[in-house]
């Protein structure tokens, strides 16, 4: 009687642990399991944008822009007043300046720089100058100020 009671309370303690080895393994395989790797690579994601923040920003206005087109046209063009700060011009890479300003995102600066605003000069005196060749001017002009930030 005694040895039959016993045996009957092992197996039972046996089969919770079983169960809920079996219960644990299932619920890591299934959903759980997934969430798990979810929540884990948002974290990791979100600590690399933090320690980058300007990374995604840059590679997208390398793809789009000419950055070495407006590297030109800067030193030619540009630089006269933004090299120094002429007529109160924002200096290059000024970032107290220059932040709030790009805040206002590329489509802004870039209507400024070809119509022109307040003491710049439409197209930045330079007529000739098309749209594009202006835009990719302003986005060098960020993208080094996006380099200095770091
Ligand atoms: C004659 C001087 C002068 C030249 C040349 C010049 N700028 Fe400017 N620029 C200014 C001044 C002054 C401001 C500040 C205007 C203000 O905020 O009141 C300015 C502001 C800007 C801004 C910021 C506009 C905004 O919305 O805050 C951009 C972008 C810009 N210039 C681009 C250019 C580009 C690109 C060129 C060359 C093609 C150029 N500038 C040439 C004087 C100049």
């Amino acid at each position: 009687m005694h040895v039959h009671i016993r045996y009957t309370v092992n197996l039972s303690g046996h089969f919770l642990t079983l169960y809920i080895l079996f219960k644990f393994i299932t619920e890591m395989i299934t959903m759980k399991y997934f969430v798990w790797v979810g929540m884990l690579t948002i974290v990791v994601i979100g600590f690399a944008q933090l320690a980058n923040a300007e990374e995604p920003a840059k590679a997208e206005l390398r793809a789009k822009y000419n950055i070495e087109r407006g590297k030109g046209i800067y030193e030619r063009v540009c630089s006269n007043c933004h090299a120094s700060g002429v007529m109160d011009a924002p200096k290059f890479c000024d970032l107290t300046d220059w932040k709030p300003r790009m805040a206002h995102g590329m489509e802004h600066l870039v209507k400024h720089a070809v119509e022109g605003f307040n003491n710049m000069p439409s197209k930045g005196g330079m007529e000739s100058l098309s749209v594009a060749e202006l835009s990719d001017a302003v986005a060098y002009m960020v993208d080094q100020c996006l380099v200095e930030a770091k």
